[in-house]
């Protein structure tokens, strides 16, 4: 199969460069907020995060080195909608007590699932400091409050794949950020 082929029915929105362009920007300004932070923690919520979080941490450049954590969770849905449901199929965190935490998301939509692990992140480890970092914000969308400390770039309601996010498992790795048309929802 064709690059071509496996893309068809995917408008891009956001191309390779200008998301590289826009992660550097906020590498910079979260380099600024932790620069004198003594070994943050950035914990990465798979699936969706795992581009994001790879490229946003070799743009942050501070005093003290980074510990990097995963965590998997999912609002579980198999098509453009999620459940109000949020699972933890892997919730396996040393412990961080009073540490500085970074949680890094792939978009935050209805907000159900960072407000989840934000509450249990207060709640397990009494964190110093705790940032959300989203690739991507649909604001529009919101069920639960929910405000990321830094966002890559807002989007209209749509649905989008690629840089890590999903349609049914597929285009995860992708380059760029693309819009699925003619989807279900
Ligand atoms: P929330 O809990 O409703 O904020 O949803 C968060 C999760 O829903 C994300 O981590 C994604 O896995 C998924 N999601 C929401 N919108 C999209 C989208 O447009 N494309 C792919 N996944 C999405
Ligand atoms: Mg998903």
């Amino acid at each position: 199969m064709t690059m071509e082929t496996a893309t068809a029915g995917i408008k891009e929105i956001y191309s390779s460069a200008q998301i590289q362009a826009r992660i550097k920007e906020l590498g910079q300004e979260i380099s600024k907020e932790f620069r004198t932070l003594e070994k943050p923690v950035v914990i990465g919520v798979m699936k969706g995060a795992f581009c994001f979080l790879a490229d946003l941490v070799r743009h942050i450049d501070i005093e003290s080195p980074l510990q990097i954590e995963f965590v998997r969770l999912s609002s579980y849905g198999s098509g453009t909608e999620s459940s109000g449901n949020v699972q933890a199929p892997y919730l396996d965190l040393p412990n961080i007590k009073r540490r500085h935490i970074l949680v890094v998301e792939d978009i935050i939509d209805s907000g159900r699932t960072a407000k989840f692990f934000l509450e249990y992140l207060r709640d397990q480890f009494d964190p110093q400091t705790l940032k959300l970092a989203a690739f991507l914000d649909k604001p529009s969308r919101r069920v639960v409050p929910m405000e990321p400390d830094y966002t890559g770039f807002q989007i209209e309601d749509l649905f989008v794949v690629g840089y890590g996010l999903d349609y049914a498992e597929n285009y995860r790795e992708l380059p760029f950020l693309g819009e699925m048309v003619n989807v279900e929802a």
